[in-house]
């Protein structure tokens, strides 16, 4: 055993060391170490050449100083590995630099490559989505990226939730809106396509679709677990080509048993956004100052004000008060008009988060015919006034970033909902069955991760805080 640590311990200190891991470390002066990385720049004085050499590890990488001999095999792309000395740095940009002793090429580059040291457009940049990340925005959302799901995750550990993994290929459509891919074998051939009929040779013998939230599969599981979430990748078929829409998303989704009230869904939820913010906050000053400077001036301010100030909320009959006064004092003019019992538009939600509360709101209890069938049905004394149990959290900008609800846990109702909706009940036998052994009282929520990202980037578009965007009419390597 003791055999069996040491070896890991060692492997991993057999591996290079990042950037970061040097410049963090307290080295003792004129220690030699050797760094890889790319080559951002070079810029050459007479006598001596500076190179700026980064492995993604962090913002700035780590100024390099060489003679012009060893500056001359160095091009912009380049990856390298360069041994020497680190020393204190005499420049105000950084604390040390690496004196180079010996330059090792690696991987050339020429004066193709498409990155050069200037300030390139996000549509560019989209552009050579493979090189993306080599640059300082494409890197630093990465670094977010991963910050706030460490973030999401320390919070959800801390609060006793189970990270679960719900399927991908599922028979469901969890939000009813038809909006799904249909999954079969590239061999089958169906001369007629169709989202319901089985093609011939279907593989599972039915159709199946990727997911579009792993909320009912969670549902199994916070059945058992009590408290569960999961983080994957849902997909829509949705033509939107706006902004804030991707056919393949990231979607944090916890799913809690034992709460029988829609304000503790509202405060774990709100709890669990903070928390995440503060986390990336705390451990990702450098990114965050990046993007406060280059990309929103006021993102430093917002995150802060999020981690401090409460949420506002207000039912769904509020906001459309707010809505008709707002636009009835010619405060703003909406394009769709407002009335109770119609979706709230991207335009009202806008007015309610960005001017309205100026601050992430939830708005809750909406109309249940605009809503999901598995979404628990208020007491309401008008039925034709019947709201259910939900919210969506509003953040100024951006609009929608997180669904949620409490669930039908009562059998009678849901399985009459079901009917009503005109649901396959067959299919949906096994969720009617959760409410009939032990049946608890739920809710949960589903989270879209790269909406977070723009909140916690200043960045405009979806497009840019994921890797590899898929979109309508687009869908690169
Ligand atoms: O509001 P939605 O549709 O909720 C659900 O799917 C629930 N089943 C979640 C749950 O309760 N477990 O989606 C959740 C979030 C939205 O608030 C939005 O942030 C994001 O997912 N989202 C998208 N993000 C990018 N592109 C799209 N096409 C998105 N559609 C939804
Ligand atoms: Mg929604």
């Amino acid at each position: 055993m003791l055999n069996a640590i040491r070896r890991l311990h060692t492997a991993r200190q057999s591996l290079p060391k990042t950037i970061k891991a040097i410049l963090n470390e307290k080295v003792p002066a004129e220690t030699t170490v050797s760094i890889n990385g790319w080559i951002r720049s070079v810029r050459s004085q007479k006598n001596v050449s500076f190179a700026n050499v980064n492995d993604g590890s962090n913002l700035k990488g780590i100024q390099a100083i060489l003679n012009s001999d060893q500056a001359k095999s160095l091009t912009t792309g380049a990856s390298v590995k360069l041994t020497g000395q680190l020393v204190p740095s005499p420049g105000q940009e950084q604390q040390h630099e690496l004196k180079v002793d010996q330059v090792e090429v690696l991987g050339e580059s020429d004066s193709t490559y498409p990155l050069q040291k200037k300030r390139h457009t996000m549509e560019y940049l989209r552009e050579i989505g493979h090189l993306r990340s080599r640059g300082n925005t494409g890197a630093a959302v990465l670094r977010l990226r991963n910050s706030a799901v460490l973030g999401f995750q320390r919070f959800f550990e801390q609060a006793d939730c189970a990270n679960v993994h719900t399927p991908i290929i599922t028979s469901h459509d969890c939000e009813g809106g038809g909006e799904v891919f249909k999954v079969l074998p590239a061999s089958t051939y169906t001369t007629q396509p169709s989202s319901t009929a089985m093609a011939p040779s279907e593989f599972f013998k039915k159709p199946v679709y990727l997911t579009v939230s792993g909320q009912l599969h969670a549902e199994i599981l916070a059945s058992s677990m009590g408290r569960v979430y999961t983080l994957g990748p849902v997909f829509r078929a949705e033509e939107s080509q706006t902004s804030r829409h991707l056919a393949e998303f990231w979607m944090m989704e916890a799913e809690l048993a034992f709460i029988d009230r829609l304000d503790q869904l509202l405060d774990f939820t709100e709890e669990c956004l903070v928390s995440a913010t503060k986390y990336v906050l705390d451990n990702s000053k450098e990114d965050l100052e990046f993007f406060n400077r280059w990309t929103d001036k006021s993102l430093l301010e917002r995150l802060n004000k999020t981690v401090t100030k409460p949420f506002a909320r207000m039912t769904y009959t509020e906001a459309i008060e707010v809505l008709q006064q707002a636009h009835d004092a010619g405060k703003v003019k909406f394009e769709f008009p407002v009335t109770w019992g119609s979706s709230l538009q991207s335009e009202h939600e806008r007015y309610l988060a960005t001017q309205h509360c100026q601050h992430p709101v939830f708005v809750t209890n909406y109309p249940a015919h605009l809503k999901p069938f598995y979404m628990r049905a208020d007491n309401v004394q008008d039925s034709s006034k019947q709201t259910v149990g939900c919210f969506d959290l509003l953040i100024p900008s951006i609009g929608e970033l997180i669904g949620g609800s409490m669930r039908e846990e009562r059998y009678d109702i849901l399985h009459q909902k079901m009917i009503d909706s005109e649901m396959d009940v067959e299919e949906y036998k096994w969720y009617l069955d959760l409410r009939r052994y032990g049946s608890v009282p739920h809710g949960g929520y589903g989270l879209g991760l790269e909406r977070y990202m723009l909140w916690i980037t200043g960045l405009e578009s979806v497009r840019d805080v994921v890797p590899m965007p898929r979109h309508v009419g687009s869908c690169r390597y």
